[in-house]
């Protein structure tokens, strides 16, 4: 089997109001009727191959996670006592796994349109990965975003859908960015990982002594209740921050990639979000109640106020409790810097 281990740790500043400190952005049903999370954790079928998922989740987030868990008996959950970004998240898991177990490894804010790709992407992923590799899922680039890793294919591997990573660079500035895109031989890295547990621990082992160790004594002074696994908290405030792609996917000489031909978006902001809906011909998406009259490429979101929009054209209106959000596709990228958004 496949364990899905399911990362939920950030925050979504740029999806505010909808998106708050109390309730962030993966516990929310910003696309369909299920939560991000939900919708993660039920792509990962038993049916198609997937075994229990493991969550690794902060304190602050584990009544959301025990509420929208689809299975909890079954679900074992990491807690973090406070975050230490994806490359400890990740050793955690792979530290209470057996090391022959393969991890898919999922962050819980992304929407992917097509299940059936993901599932296939992910078998051909788990093949590699049984095989040693540290496998990463390969989206296509649409743009030269800064906010994402980018897989330079190298060559084939042979029997299989996917190809060595010939270098990976995580975040590129914009220069770099319009590099890639111009060259052709790149693709996003979706955040979407296969790997052995134990591969795992000792490519870190080997390029972050420090973050493995670490992990490894707050998991063995760490403390299980139940389905949960509480790691110690004052070995935890030891591990260095730092995030997967720069401890150990710049680094390692086992990365591979698959493909991924699905549609995936990582909702970085209402503009995204607009595009991961489903829209009219005129563009327009909306979720809740509304009337549209004469738009064009309006996005409305609203959690009850009934949004009533006349002759608009490209804008974002988003309703939440006691906050409205007005804006343009253009300004979405900066509604994290208002005052209400900092000082949720
Ligand atoms: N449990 C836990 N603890 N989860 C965490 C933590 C943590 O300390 N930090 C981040 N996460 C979760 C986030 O909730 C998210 O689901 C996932 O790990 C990835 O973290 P992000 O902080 O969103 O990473 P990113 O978007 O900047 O970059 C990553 O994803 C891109 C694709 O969306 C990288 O892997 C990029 O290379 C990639 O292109
Ligand atoms: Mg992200």
């Amino acid at each position: 089997d496949i364990i899905p281990v399911v990362l939920c740790g950030g925050s979504g500043t740029r999806l505010w109001p909808r998106s708050r400190k109390a309730k962030p952005k993966p516990f929310l049903p910003l696309v369909g009727d299920s939560t991000l999370f939900e919708a993660t954790v039920l792509r990962c079928d038993k049916a198609a191959g997937f075994g229990d998922p493991v969550i690794v989740t902060g304190a602050a987030h584990l009544e959301h996670v025990e509420e929208q868990l689809p299975d909890r008996a079954s679900t074992q959950i990491i807690v973090e006592p406070e975050g230490k970004n994806t490359a400890a998240a990740i050793a955690l898991a792979a530290l209470r796994l057996p090391e022959d177990a393969v991890m898919l490894v999922c962050p819980s804010d992304h929407h992917i349109g097509d299940c059936d790709a993901f599932q296939s992407a992910a078998r051909e992923a788990a093949a590699l990965a049984a095989n040693g590799w540290l496998v990463s899922f390969g989206i296509a680039p649409t743009a030269p975003e800064t906010g994402f890793g980018y897989l330079k294919r190298g060559e084939a591997i042979e029997g299989t859908a996917g190809a060595r990573v010939e270098k990976f660079v995580e975040k590129p500035d914009l220069d770099r960015a319009l590099e890639f895109l111009s060259h052709g031989g790149y693709s996003w890295n979706g955040g979407i990982f296969a790997f052995r547990a134990g591969t795992f621990l000792d490519e870190l082992k080997a390029h972050r002594p420090a973050i493995h160790d670490a992990v490894k004594a707050s998991v063995d002074a760490g403390s299980a209740d139940g389905m949960r696994f509480h790691p110690d908290p004052a070995a935890f405030a030891r591990i260095e921050s730092e995030s997967v792609d720069y401890a150990v996917m710049e680094n390692t000489s086992r990365a591979a990639m698959v493909p991924a031909v699905m549609a995936w978006s990582d909702i970085g902001n209402w503009q995204a979000l607009h595009e991961a809906l489903d829209r009219d011909e005129a563009g327009n998406a909306v979720k809740g109640p509304a009337e549209l009259k004469d738009c064009t490429n309006v996005l409305v979101h609203s959690d009850g106020p009934r949004v009533n929009v006349v002759g608009a054209s490209n804008l974002i209106v988003v309703v939440d409790k006691d906050e409205v959000l007005v804006c343009t596709p253009e300004g979405a990228q900066l509604v994290g810097k208002l005052h209400g958004a900092a000082n949720q």
